[in-house]
C-alpha cells in the first residue's frame, strides 16, 4: 500500500514510512537536523510514544490509525505560527468531508464528529534547527478504522473514528493522500497571506460557536461563556456571562454540559 504521490506538488515528495517508532516529530525533527527537505514526511504504522498537547499522550495503536508528520521551513513573512493548528485542522476536516464523513474544526487543535467526539489530533512544534532557521513540525493523528469497544476506556465516551462515523473502514493511504494534498493547498495560501478563505471555510466548520463551553487556561483557571468564533491571531472569542468579551490565546475548551474534551 502506498500513498498517491502524484496528487501533491511538493508536500510528502520526499517521506518516510516507518513500521514503529516512539513519535514520528521526534523522527521528523532528526531528520530536519540531518537535512530533510521543506515538506518531508514521516509516517508510521504504530508509536510507542504518541504525544498529544500539553503533556498528553496520543494512542497510537499499529494498522488502524495514521499518524504522521510534515515538517515545514517558515519564514518571518508568514503569519503567527499560532494559525497554524486552525490552517491544519480546516485542511484536514476539507480532506475528511470528502469520504463523506460529517466533521468540523474544534478550538484550537482538533477535528471532531457532529456530536463533539474527536477523531483527529494536531501537534505544531516549532523549533530552530540552527540559528534564523524556523521549521514547523505538523504532527497529525486520525483515528480511521478503530472501533469504540478498541479505544482504551478512558477515551471511549470522547473519541471516535472515521469508521464509526462513516459506518465502513476506509483505505489509510486514500485519507492520507487527500490529506497531504489539502494540507498543502492551504499551506499554500496561508504562506501568501491570503487568508480570507480559509476564514470563511474556518466560520463555516467551527464547532464550538454559538455554544457554552468551559475553558481551562494554561494557569489551571476555568472560565465559562459563549463562543463566538475565532480572531485573526487565533484567539478563541468568548463573551461571559456579565457581558465582557475575553480573548484566549491556548486553553483546553469543552462544551457544557455534553463531553468534555479529551
Ligand atoms: C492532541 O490532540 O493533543 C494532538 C495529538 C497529535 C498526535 C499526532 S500523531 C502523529 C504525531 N506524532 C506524535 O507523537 N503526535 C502527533
Amino acid at each position: 500500500m502506498v500513498w498517491d504521490v502524484q496528487r501533491t506538488k511538493w508536500l510528502g515528495k520526499v517521506c518516510q514510512f516507518l513500521e514503529s517508532v516512539s513519535s514520528t516529530q521526534d523522527v521528523a525533527k532528526e531528520w530536519v537536523l540531518n537535512g530533510a527537505p521543506h515538506g518531508a514526511v514521516v509516517i508510521a504504522d504504530m508509536q510507542t510514544s504518541g504525544r498529544g498537547r500539553i503533556g498528553r499522550s496520543w494512542f497510537s495503536p499499529p494498522s488502524k490509525n495514521l499518524y504522521f508528520t510534515a515538517a515545514l521551513q517558515l519564514l518571518s513573512s508568514h503569519p503567527p505560527l499560532g494559525t497554524l493548528s486552525l490552517l491544519s485542522s480546516v485542511a484536514i476536516a476539507e480532506a475528511l468531508r470528502k469520504f463523506g464523513a460529517k466533521v468540523f474544526v474544534k478550538w484550537a487543535n482538533d477535528v471532531v464528529s457532529e456530536d463533539g467526539r474527536k477523531l483527529v489530533g494536531i501537534l505544531v512544534e516549532g523549533f530552530e534547527p540552527e540559528p534564523k532557521k524556523h521549521w514547523a513540525l505538523i504532527g497529525i493523528g486520525i483515528n480511521v478504522n478503530i472501533s469504540e469497544n478498541e479505544f482504551p476506556d478512558e477515551l471511549k465516551s470522547t473519541a471516535t473514528s472515521l469508521k464509526i462515523v462513516c459506518g465502513r473502514n476506509l483505505d489509510i493511504f486514500e485519507i492520507l493522500t487527500e490529506t497531504l494534498r489539502s494540507l498543502e493547498f492551504w499551506w499554500e495560501k496561508w504562506v501568501s497571506n491570503e487568508l480570507a478563505p480559509f476564514w470563511e471555510k474556518y466560520n463555516r466548520l467551527d464547532w464550538l460557536k454559538g455554544k457554552k463551553v468551559c475553558a481551562i487556561l494554561p494557569n489551571e483557571t476555568t472560565i465559562e461563556g459563549i463562543a463566538l468564533g475565532v480572531t485573526g491571531d487565533g484567539e478563541l472569542r468568548l463573551v461571559l456571562s456579565d457581558g465582557t468579551e475575553r480573548k484566549l490565546i491556548a486553553g483546553d475548551v469543552s462544551v457544557r454540559p455534553a463531553i468534555a474534551s479529551k
